[in-house]
């Protein structure tokens, strides 16, 4: 199969992850006979110190004819007190929007052998398993520019949907339920916000045409209470922009850190832009530390969702599992044993580990 890539690293850690991913792709094109092309593009704050624009159209351009796009991260202090349109959030919420990125996925799964990296009880975070399906193109985060307003002395954002925007959303959530477990939690503030009354609505029609799928609502205080309380409680959860960003980080404490979240942001047709959940990480960006995995993860969303290749997605999930149960960690996941790595060594083991247990695999069968 060959196969255009888009690499947007943007900033911080994700100039550093995204060489994981690029890596790992790599590994995956020799040892099952793919071309991946890759071409890198600026965004972010990067794009905004190179080009004067966190979204430069020739970044937009290439985006649109790739066959897919993986994108690293973006932000940092540097730009923390540019004007709204030349902050490097601009940039990755511009990316969205002009390709029509509505449905925000972000599978949240504890692995055994990180129960203990996670500061929550191990017995309650054993064996959760969920999908966080966001809203990515609506919502406070893109309010009707002429109403945003901030004079000095007041501010306006708007929170605005459609009905369609909440039908497509809420139909991508009922189709994931459907091949999972098939228990939808709808969360929403629907006994203060009109938009959610309006989500609640749609909701409550969609039920009828997926019948196999159980569903509940949840107020979005309430929920985040019970996703750290009782977390195998869920199996897909559907919620608006800015509730799906702050449950999403919440959740990734089942997982024992932040960067082990991938995510994929798609379009009705298949189109797709695959990135952690994670940000630039200042803190610990240069250090060479940062988790690659949930980057790394977002690549294997890449082949399953926009290339359908199943097999290849699961031998690097495969290899992020053997590696974690072998104890190897980055220093996010406080575990008391196990063998701290840095990212590239972390990325190193996946790699190889994908290419012994392809070589094994064809002693067996080739
Ligand atoms: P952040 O996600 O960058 O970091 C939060 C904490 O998690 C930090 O302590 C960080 O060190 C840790 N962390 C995150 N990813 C990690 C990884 N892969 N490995 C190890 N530790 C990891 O959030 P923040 O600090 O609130 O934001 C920093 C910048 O990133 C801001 O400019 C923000 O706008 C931006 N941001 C971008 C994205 C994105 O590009 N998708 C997402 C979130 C935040
Ligand atoms: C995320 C990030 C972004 C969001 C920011 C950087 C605009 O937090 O991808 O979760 O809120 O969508
Ligand atoms: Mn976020």
């Amino acid at each position: 199969m060959e196969k255009q890539i888009v690499l947007l690293p943007g900033d911080g850690i994700g100039t550093e992850v995204i060489k994981s991913a690029k890596k790992v792709l790599e590994a995956i094109a020799e040892e099952y006979h793919h071309t991946f092309t890759f071409t890198v593009h600026a965004i972010g704050g990067s794009a905004i110190d190179s080009n004067g624009d966190p979204l430069p159209p020739s970044t937009v351009e290439a985006c649109k004819k790739a066959d897919a796009i993986l994108l690293g991260a973006v932000g940092g202090p540097k730009w923390d007190q540019n004007p709204s349109h030349l902050r490097p959030e601009k940039g990755l919420l511009g990316i969205r929007k002009a390709l029509d990125l509505y449905a925000n996925l972000r599978p949240v799964k504890a692995f055994e052998k990180l129960l203990h990296a996670s500061p929550l009880k191990a017995d309650r975070v054993q064996g959760s398993d969920l999908l966080i399906v966001r809203e990515l193109t609506g919502g406070l985060y893109f309010g009707t520019p002429s109403e945003r307003r901030d004079d000095g002395k007041s501010v306006v954002d708007t929170l605005a949907y459609t009905r369609t925007e909440i039908e497509r959303i809420v139909d991508k959530a009922f189709q994931c339920a459907q091949g999972r477990k098939k228990h939808l939690t709808s969360v929403d503030k629907a006994n203060v916000l009109e938009s959610s009354k309006l989500w609640r609505e749609v909701v409550e029609q969609k039920k009828a045409d997926y019948p196999e799928v159980e569903v509940e609502h949840l107020l979005v205080d309430a929920a985040a209470m019970k996703l750290i309380t009782n977390p195998t409680h869920f199996d897909v959860i559907v919620t608006e922009n800015m509730f799906g960003d702050i449950i999403s980080d919440e959740a990734s404490v089942l997982t024992g850190s932040l960067g082990m979240l991938p995510s994929a942001s798609l379009r009705e047709d298949g189109v797709g832009l695959y990135e952690p959940v994670h940000g630039s990480a200042p803190d610990i960006a240069g250090q060479g530390v940062a988790n690659p995995i949930g980057m790394i993860l977002s690549a294997a969303m890449m082949l399953r969702h926009s290339f359908s290749l199943n097999e290849e997605a699961e031998a690097i999930e495969n290899a992020v599992q053997s590696v974690l149960d072998n104890g190897y960690h980055t220093p996010d996941l406080r575990m008391h044993n196990g063998q701290k790595a840095g990212t590239k060594e972390m990325t190193d083991l996946i790699v190889d580990h994908i290419k012994t247990a392809s070589a094994s695999t064809c002693i067996m069968s080739c």
